[in-house]
């Protein structure tokens, strides 16, 4: 028996020698040392053995299974270093390479001015409202004081997708919508951003599709002169506290009365330069008391309430804030007219 476990041992080494990767070491451990394994086979015979030789075999046993544990457990070892440094290989990471630039995004200069003008009016107690861009012809018109054939239409040249609907051509339908939706309630204190369209030149400062903010005021006993002094405070906020306003007599079908109103020039303040044409002022917005017939339409008794509505140009702002020269601009998408307001 004890030769049995001599053999095996040599067997068993001799073949451990030339194994060069770990399944094939996993299966000869089980091969000789596993519980069907060489060793416990032979291992059966001890029940024949007598009682003085069991403990003398059973040494020459661990001694062997000993022996075997040993290179196997080293060749594991060996194993798992060499794993361990191909893998360091692979992975290797060159940290004196120059790191890969992330381009940063940024916030588009039109969407910066509406979240400017809306922050402002926000923080006069407005919300912010929207509407569609593909508009009823009942809400960009009709409900606005300006029934079909009206020859006001001819101001706002307009694309039809069918003889009902059409691309609106300004945020005002969204006062009509917003005061449906509040069922003849008041206060309404509300302003609209959006995208309008019209059919129009294609030069420096017309483009097919514009932006507007619109703004409502619907309650008991607004006046005109709180619609001066809420516009007063928009402009110092937007273009700084020195900035000035005055209001000229217009016409919109919608208010009555109408006012065009312009800001102390944003560049000379008011002197006189070649962006405001020497007059010291920039026409800015339009504006005026909601029309009665606006207000009953909408669901408003127009003897208990009255109210104010404004509508300016979002690239005309941003154009006099940043001073660009050309609406076409904020359409082009070109990298370098918009990395110069990454940091506005
Ligand atoms: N919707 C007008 C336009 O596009 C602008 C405007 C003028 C809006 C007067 C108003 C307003 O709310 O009261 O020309």
């Amino acid at each position: 028996m004890k030769e049995k476990l001599e053999a095996l041992k040599q067997e068993a080494l001799a073949q451990l020698q030339d194994v060069n990767d770990p399944q094939q070491l996993n299966d000869l451990r089980v091969k000789y040392l596993g519980k069907k394994g060489a060793l416990t086979e032979i291992l059966r015979g001890m029940g024949a053995l007598s009682a003085e030789e069991r403990p003398v075999i059973g040494q020459v046993a661990n001694d062997v299974r000993g022996a075997i544990e040993e290179v196997i457990s080293s060749k594991q070892e060996a194993f798992q270093q060499q794993e361990t440094e191909e893998r360091l290989r692979a992975e290797k990471v060159d940290v004196t390479l120059p790191g890969r630039k992330l381009t940063q995004g940024a916030v588009h200069p039109l969407s910066k001015v509406i979240q400017d003008i809306e922050d402002i009016f926000i923080g006069m107690g407005y919300r912010v409202a929207e509407g569609p861009e593909v508009e009823t012809d009942y809400f960009n018109f009709e409900a606005l004081n300006l029934p079909k054939n009206h020859p006001a239409r001819d101001m706002q040249d307009s694309f039809y997708l069918t003889e009902d609907l059409l691309m609106r051509t300004q945020t005002s339908p969204v006062q009509a919508r917003t005061m449906l939706s509040m069922q003849g309630k008041a206060p309404v204190k509300i302003i609209c951003p959006g995208r309008v369209f019209r059919r129009d030149d294609d030069d420096a400062t017309h483009s097919f599709q514009f932006h507007q903010i619109e703004g409502l005021v619907i309650g008991e006993n607004i006046r005109m002169s709180d619609l001066k002094g809420t516009l007063l405070q928009f402009v110092q906020e937007m273009f700084g506290d020195n900035t000035q306003i005055r209001l000229r007599p217009s016409f919109f079908p919608f208010t009555e009365p109408s006012a065009e109103v312009d800001v102390s020039c944003v560049k000379c303040g008011g002197s006189g330069c070649r962006v405001c044409k020497q007059t010291g002022w920039l026409e800015i917005l339009g504006c005026g008391m909601v029309h009665p017939k606006v207000l009953e339409m909408g669901g408003y008794d127009s003897e208990k309430y009255s109210g104010f509505a404004f509508g300016m140009g979002v690239e005309r702002i941003a154009m006099l804030k940043y001073g660009v020269d050309d609406i076409r601009h904020f359409f082009n998408n070109d990298a370098a007219f918009l990395n110069q307001f990454t940091r506005i």
